[in-house]
């Protein structure tokens, strides 16, 4: 039996300059979908995959996390008062066990691969994962929970994987597949956002990771790498050599809600998997739809 993946690092500490000026006082992760903020459906998939231990790496300006994750005696005991049941419980999603959840900063922007690196002391010498709530994954069975299975098989260090286009393939970490096993691939090779051209193929690295102790100490000798940060992707690919590090084409919809585009498309996908929203929507897509043809 491999030791279970109990932990998982939420890298929360970004300024969302992308969504200024909202982002000016409201940390881009509380940002919501739908009525769920972005943080709530990353913790609820690692939930699902068993994680007990959340640790987020945070940054000045981001207490507004902490406090959702908090109770508020305030609005509890309105609820309470005016007997509304539903919404009690819509706010038990928000319970954290006492203890179960840590708050790090990190005090420089140095980069994902430092952000992950802060929270070694939390996390010692186990495996862990790694979830950027950036990255919103509409999914059966949630993608961590996916990955933790074919984990229990390979052991070693995992990637979400996705293809993308030739063209988006510079914004991410791109995987050089070594061999193609269907949902799983291993890995030769490992870029962190390739010049235009030259990534190695369009099998991009997505924000759910399953790493080794060892990576922290990989981080720890670091040059810097892409946009001069430290970067996660070449701690992962100092472990190359040793033929542990893996791809893991996920089943789901992903969701870059670190764009616009992205969240905007995330929230109408989003909006039309909820019973009681489904139909207004379809409604209101429908009708934009056929007075744009109208004006076609
Ligand atoms: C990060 C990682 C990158 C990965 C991407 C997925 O980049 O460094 O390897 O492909 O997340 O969303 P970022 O989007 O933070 O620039």
């Amino acid at each position: 039996m491999r030791t279970k993946v109990t932990k998982a690092i939420f890298p929360v500490a970004g300024l969302g300059t992308r969504f200024l000026p909202a982002t000016k006082s409201v940390p881009k992760e509380i940002m919501t979908l739908v009525d769920r903020p972005l943080i709530q459906y990353a913790i609820d998939e690692a939930r699902a995959a068993g994680i007990k231990e959340f640790i987020f790496v945070t940054s000045r300006g981001k207490s507004a996390l902490e406090d959702y994750f908090d109770h508020n005696p305030v609005i509890e005991n309105e609820l309470k008062r005016k007997n509304k049941t539903k919404l009690l419980e819509v706010l038990k999603e928000t319970d954290m066990d006492s203890g179960a959840i840590a708050y790090i900063r990190q005090h420089k922007a140095l980069g994902l691969g430092h952000a992950v690196w802060c929270a070694r002391r939390l996390i010692a010498n186990e495996p862990f994962a790694v979830i950027l709530p950036d990255d919103v994954i509409a999914a059966d069975k949630p993608c961590l929970q996916q990955m933790v299975e074919a984990y229990q098989e390979t052991g070693g260090n995992m990637v979400a994987a996705m293809e993308v286009s030739p063209e988006k393939a510079s914004s991410y970490g791109v995987l050089d597949v070594k061999d193609d096993m269907g949902s799983l691939v291993s890995v030769q090779g490992m870029v962190e956002k390739p010049e235009p051209g030259t990534a190695p193929s369009n099998l991009a690295v997505i924000g759910r990771y399953i790493l080794t102790p060892q990576i922290l100490r990989n981080i720890n000798g670091l040059d810097k790498g892409a946009g001069g940060e430290l970067q996660l992707t070449d701690a992962i690919a100092q472990e190359i050599p040793k033929n542990n590090v893996y791809g893991y084409r996920f089943r789901g919809q992903r969701f870059d809600c670190g764009s616009k585009a992205g969240f905007l498309q995330a929230t109408v996908s989003f909006g039309l998997a909820r019973d009681d929203l489904k139909d207004d929507l379809q409604a209101y897509l429908h009708e934009i739809m056929s007075v744009e043809k109208a004006a076609q």
